[in-house]
């Protein structure tokens, strides 16, 4: 099959589609024809050599997928051949052909097409995670969204909605801040030439909010405890300002009572992957049916031009996902 391999770990341009073994599924996977692909973050940083996939992974990039189940396991009894999926997947989706376990796999909404399907898993599963089991956003509490405007941000935007936030609080770039306030987000932040939390305390009076999705970390991180209420939880996805404070007073966490999360989706088990496959279809694909979530996609490139998707996520341009097309070569 063809695949989008790495000459040598490094900048984009070591990019190349060649030629690589179709997976095998094991008794309880199925073998799909991928059309579309998704860009994250982490490729970036596998393609660099920064971040090896896991354990038993395949080596390819790619995170997510959607395709046509073209061969089933032995063991597989909720899909057949032909059936339309979507699903996360430890590596491997920048290719013609992926394998993934029978419960990782979704049933693709008749309303969406392969390359939205695949906008989802990835950004929209680690924003539940974050907002719901983690964050246990509560209607009527207040959540502020770092990043607002990127992949994951757009996804915990719209769910914070759907999960009936009395205030979502967004920070990104002043360009991005049309389409974060669109799909749900009250009140936007420049944090380029704007303090957030001289801001979130201007627009909460004082009071602060009591979830927090950060990306960020050390920049940050002195600042989101100080605008966090009393037991506001701080959820840590990303360290994109840096890893290093300097110095940081504990005492504000225990005076109120602060937890902080921090949480890395590709390292969680196949059985906490499959738990929150789950739960995350149960409350979601129906309101991906009645549009009441939406995958936000920032570009559908075909796959042969990965080099130009990669650069473009590399300086910050996107907004929501950066899909990449399998075409027939
Ligand atoms: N922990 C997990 O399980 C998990 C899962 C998925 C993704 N992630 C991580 O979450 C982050 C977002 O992923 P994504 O795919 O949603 O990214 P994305 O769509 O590429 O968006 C990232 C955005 O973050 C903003 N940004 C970048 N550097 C920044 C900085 N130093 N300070 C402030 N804002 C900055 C930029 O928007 P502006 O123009 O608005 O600045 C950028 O477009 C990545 O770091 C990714 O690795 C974590």
């Amino acid at each position: 099959m063809k695949a989008i391999l790495i000459k040598s770990p490094g900048a984009a341009d070591q990019l190349y589609l060649g030629e690589y073994e179709i997976p095998k599924p094991a008794s309880d996977e199925v073998l799909v024809k991928v059309h579309a692909t998704a860009l994250n973050r982490a490729d970036i940083l596998q393609r660099e050599g920064k971040y090896p996939p896991p354990d038993g992974a395949s080596p390819i990039l790619g995170l997510e997928m959607s395709g046509e189940i073209v061969e089933v396991g032995e063991e597989v009894k909720k899909w057949k051949i032909g059936d339309k999926v979507f699903g996360l997947l430890p590596g491997g989706g920048y290719a013609e052909y992926a394998v993934i376990h029978q419960d990782m796999a979704m049933a693709i909404p008749e309303n969406l097409s392969f390359e939205e399907a695949t906008a989802i898993p990835e950004v929209f599963m680690t924003a539940f995670q974050a907002v719901h089991w983690l964050g246990k956003l509560q209607p009527n509490e207040r959540i502020l969204i770092h990043a607002g405007a990127s992949g994951v941000g757009t996804a915990a935007i719209q769910l914070a909605k759907e999960m009936q936030a009395e205030d979502i609080i967004v920070t990104a770039s002043q360009a991005k801040h049309a389409t974060c306030r669109e799909l749900g987000a009250h009140y936007t932040i420049d944090y380029k030439s704007q303090d957030f939390r001289d801001e979130i305390k201007k627009i909460t009076d004082g009071e602060g909010v009591d979830v927090i999705v950060d990306f960020i970390a050390a920049p940050y991180f002195e600042r989101n405890i100080s605008v966090l209420r009393t037991d506001g939880r701080l959820i840590m996805l990303a360290l994109l300002g840096g890893t290093h404070l300097e110095q940081f007073n504990l005492g504000n966490l225990l005076r109120k009572r602060i937890q902080i999360l921090a949480s890395t989706l590709r390292s969680r088990s196949r059985e906490y992957q499959i738990r929150l496959t789950e739960a995350f279809a149960e409350f979601a694909i129906s309101r991906f049916e009645t549009e009441k979530l939406r995958p936000v996609i920032d570009q559908v490139i075909d796959w042969q031009e990965v080099k130009a998707a990669h650069q473009r996520m590399e300086s910050n341009q996107n907004i929501g996902k950066i899909v990449l097309k399998i075409s027939e070569s």
